[in-house]
């Protein structure tokens, strides 16, 4: 009997900076049109895309490509943004969602679910910080 099951073509795992490419930029239009997160990088951070993009490939060519080239601090962005607004889980879920989303939708693989994986443990840690440094804030003078 003949086998009329269709074959899914198998995804691929993440293994280049192509790949890495892809899904930072297709993870970032997703972010730009989400109707929480994207009022937040357009309005409120007013990100300027064409030097985001290519430190966050930079980053994540680092964690999963190992390249051991971003040497920025990551922290300090989101410690500036949540001075002016106030943090919410959701944001953070939203971004999260948004990852996962993105990431099942283009990879399949032990660096794809590694990459999920870091994403939330950051995710915890920027948290963390953030709550930290909200109870500490101090008010600019004259702010
Ligand atoms: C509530 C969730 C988040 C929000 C709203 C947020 C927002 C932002 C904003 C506004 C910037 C600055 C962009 C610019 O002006 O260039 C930024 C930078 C960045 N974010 Fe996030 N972020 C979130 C979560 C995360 C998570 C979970 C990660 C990592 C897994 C991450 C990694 C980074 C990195 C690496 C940078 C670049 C820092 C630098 O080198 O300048 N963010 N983020």
């Amino acid at each position: 009997m003949l086998n009329t099951k269709k074959e899914e073509p198998a995804m691929n795992d993440l293994c280049k900076k192509e790949d890495v490419r892809l899904l930072v930029h297709e993870f970032y239009a997703a972010v730009r049109k989400d109707s929480i997160l994207g009022p937040i990088f357009n309005d409120v951070a007013q990100v300027d895309w064409d030097a985001h993009l290519p430190i966050m490939v930079t980053f994540w060519e680092s964690l999963l490509l190992k390249t051991d080239r971003y040497r920025r601090n990551a922290l300090e962005p989101h410690l500036k943004l949540f001075k002016e607004i106030a943090f919410r889980q959701e944001m953070m879920d939203r971004w999260l969602m948004n990852f996962d989303a993105t990431m099942d939708s283009h990879f399949q693989g032990e660096t794809a679910e590694k990459a999920k994986d870091w994403a939330r443990g950051i995710a915890h840690n920027l948290q963390r910080q953030i709550r930290k440094q909200g109870g500490l804030q101090i008010k600019e003078p004259g702010g």
